[in-house]
């Protein structure tokens, strides 16, 4: 009988298993989280599993956030006062009605919308993927869902499916493609979840009656129907799902329905930021680089060029190419990805000082993408800054005062010094290098010539030419070939 039971319990599990990959591997999973109802693709693979399916996102370092709604119509203003806060709050900050928020679809018809020019834009950048809103908390759908009808294609006289132009844009230009879904939050289906902001109180942080009704409702007739829709409409797309702002709402039972429809699609990389107490794939600090990455978890810094993902027409506060750019290197050298975020307007176009800063960036990485794609961090990490002793943050903890000097990057037989800050004289010194460098040159420099390199206990110093060749960041190269390789 206890046998007879235990081998149900065995099939049951299997059941609910996510397809394993490829080859059966004698591994144990990495790790199984009993409290989770249906076991996440996470709590059952093996590292080696987990490494071949993350393997392009830890690769590919650095992809292209698009914030593109209803909302790019107000553009932070309504009727004819500015709403402060981020675009794509509009809605919220603003308590306008749902019935008025709706009112805007018969004026959305962005015809200057080219899902080859954004591809090719994010390609000229060196971004090797695409995440895009596909159903941001505003509750409008992006694509053609035939879960609700309150989307692109039916509602508004545009009548075309942005998703579906980028999938096939993506797949001609070789890019990955990921959808951005607000599984919670949902202002104007009713009983989907808001974030309180202005006095919108409990129970739910609703401001219209029209929003009231039940969350189980909500999830199993529109959230749950769409996250199905972008899963298996789009081809081998999308290569990411991209959840935000879980609630309360969101409890395990619910994130399991979820899991369950994700644990189809074993490929998917998907973030931190379901709920219920699934942990995901990836960390997602945003508009903030963690002081040390997050050592031990596949993690992305997600950030605005200017102070708003959708798009607001009086926000000017672009950050500059340089600062953008030593965010990307600061980043990789931490260990992380960049998603770096773009509002498009209401006619479909990126603001043209966002494009100028993405191409600009793309011309650093057409010289110096080696020291940033597929590498490892850094060997060193003092390089990064120190706690101070004196300033403390708000919960009374050391702040972090990053250093911008250079950062480093790895490869098996290279290490790369981004520096930012060049050394007057030429003269750069490394106190402790944990390998024997057997030589040096600048990677913008075509001809690779080699650098004067001196080896003493007191640590190496290479001889640099008297200027930098990039004033954002030139990139010297060590060479370190293993012992195998000497
Ligand atoms: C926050 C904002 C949301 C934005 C997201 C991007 O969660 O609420 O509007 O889409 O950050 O990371």
């Amino acid at each position: 009988m206890k046998v007879a039971l235990r081998t149900l319990a065995g099939v049951a599990l299997l059941l609910s298993l996510p397809v394993m990959h490829g080859q059966a591997t004698p591994h144990k999973p990495r790790h199984v989280t009993p409290d989770h109802p249906v076991l996440a693709i996470q709590d059952t693979e093996t590292t080696a599993q987990r490494d071949a399916r993350m393997q392009w996102w830890r690769e590919a370092r650095f992809g292209m956030f698009i914030h593109w709604g209803l909302y790019s119509i107000p553009a932070g203003v309504w009727n004819g006062k500015p709403v402060l806060g981020i675009g794509e709050w509009i809605m919220n900050n603003g308590s306008i009605p749902v019935a008025d928020y709706e009112a805007l679809t018969p004026k959305f018809n962005p015809t200057g919308f080219s899902a080859h020019d954004i591809v090719a834009l994010a390609k000229s950048a060196g971004m090797k993927y695409i995440v895009i809103t596909a159903k941001h908390h505003d509750g409008f759908a992006m694509f053609d869902s035939k879960a609700n009808s309150f989307n692109i294609v039916d509602a508004t006289p545009f009548k075309r499916d942005p998703l579906r132009e980028l999938a096939d844009e993506c797949r001609k230009q070789g890019i990955k493609l990921g959808f951005y879904y607000s599984q919670d939050q949902d202002w104007t289906a009713p009983g989907g979840a808001a974030l309180k902001t202005n006095n919108h109180d409990l129970p739910n942080h609703h401001w219209d009656p029209a929003q009231d009704g039940d969350f189980d409702a909500y999830l199993h007739t529109k959230a749950i129907p769409q996250i199905k829709e972008l899963l298996t409409n789009y081809g081998e797309f999308p290569s990411i799902l991209w959840f935000d702002t879980p609630t309360p709402d969101m409890t395990g039972p619910r994130a399991a329905e979820i899991v369950a429809l994700l644990n189809q699609h074993p490929n998917l990389v998907w973030n931190n930021r379901l709920g219920g107490g699934y942990k995901g794939d990836t960390e997602t600090p945003e508009q903030t680089i963690p002081p040390q990455g997050y050592p031990g978890r596949d993690w992305e810094s997600c950030m605005t060029i200017n102070r708003t993902w959708g798009f607001v027409s009086y926000d000017k506060m672009f950050k500059s190419t340089e600062t953008l750019l030593r965010n990307l290197i600061d980043i990789s050298s931490k260990g992380g990805n960049y998603l770096l975020n773009v509002g498009p307007d209401a006619n479909g176009i990126i603001p043209a000082p966002e494009a100028d800063r993405l191409r600009q960036m793309g011309a650093w990485l057409a010289v110096n993408g080696e020291a940033i794609y597929n590498t490892q961090p850094t060997l060193f990490g003092a390089e990064d800054g120190a706690y101070s002793e004196t300033v403390k943050d708000a919960q009374g903890k050391p702040t972090f005062v990053p250093a911008w000097n250079w950062r480093s990057t790895t490869r098996p037989d290279k290490i790369y010094i981004e520096i930012f800050n060049w050394p007057p004289d030429g003269a750069f010194h490394l106190d402790k290098v944990p390998r024997t460098v057997s030589g040096a040159y600048l990677l913008g420099d075509p001809a690779h010539k080699p650098l004067k390199v001196a080896t003493t206990a007191a640590g190496v110093d290479i001889q640099l030419p008297n200027h930098a060749l990039d004033p954002i960041a030139t990139v010297l190269v060590l060479m370190t070939p293993s012992a195998s390789q000497q």
